[in-house]
């Protein structure tokens, strides 16, 4: 199975982030590129960071009516991106019509993965907003399961939660996750966190790194360390 380490590009403009990837030179790590930069400079940075030879995880977390799901993803498949997600809170139904959406008439298809419960999202606020009473690793590996059900690739998700979604679901399912820092870093606003060493461990199969990388006094040499310390490279 594919491991890789996936820079987020949590840029706010089109200019910035190929300024960013033009730092990589020959090198063409797989970039994440959120709803801030689809949103801001549209489905063309896209085409652009696809044609400079990257793969492209497109973090856009589509929750909808199976409908426009599936409509949506065709759209998003067109796009020729490596990687894309849905909110597993969607329902079983929604995540199966993205699988629809997302496949080619040739069966091929980007990798589908769903967000459980975002990281922002406390057990106290999922039982007093949502009224979900059930404790949270329970809701997370009941998602995860739901999405292996409807047939997508696996989950994003805590490092921390990896084994626990292997557990419920199998080890080949994927499982994609944020929250990564360097042993002698600054967690900034990321709290349940690990490095790169211990995330390749417990296993996650991508790690997303943001801040670490893109706004490292040399972000080609960071990125090059997640590298090692995740593929042991
Ligand atoms: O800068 P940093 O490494 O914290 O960036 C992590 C990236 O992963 C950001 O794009 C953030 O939105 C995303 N993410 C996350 N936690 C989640 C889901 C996505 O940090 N649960």
């Amino acid at each position: 199975m594919a491991k890789d380490v996936i820079i987020a590009c949590d840029f706010s403009s089109a200019e910035e982030t190929l300024d960013f990837l033009d730092l990589f030179e020959d090198r063409k790590p797989f970039v994440k590129i959120g709803m801030e930069l689809f949103y801001s400079a549209g489905p063309e940075i896209v085409e652009e960071i696809k044609a400079r030879g990257h793969k492209i995880f497109l973090d856009l977390k589509l929750h909808d009516i199976p409908n426009t799901v599936r409509k949506s993803m065709a759209v998003l498949s067109s796009l020729d991106v490596d990687m894309t997600n849905v909110h597993a809170a969607g329902t079983i139904e929604m995540m199966k019509a993205a699988v629809e959406g997302l496949t080619r008439v040739d069966g091929s298809r980007p990798l589908l993965v769903a967000v459980t419960q975002l990281t922002s999202t406390s057990e106290e606020r999922m039982r007093r907003d949502l009224l979900i009473d059930a404790p949270i690793n329970e809701v997370i590996a009941h998602y995860a399961s739901n999405a292996a059900e409807a047939g997508l690739d696996g989950v994003v998700c805590s490092p921390l939660e990896s084994s626990l979604v292997k557990e419920r679901c199998g080890s080949s399912f994927l499982t994609v996750t944020p929250g990564i820092r360097f042993a002698d870093a600054a967690s900034d606003d990321q709290v349940r966190i690990t490095t790169p060493a211990r995330a390749r461990e417990i296993g996650s199969d991508y790690i997303v790194v943001g801040r670490p990388v893109t706004a490292a006094p040399d972000p080609v040499a960071a990125y090059e360390r997640c590298l090692r310390e995740f593929l042991g490279e």
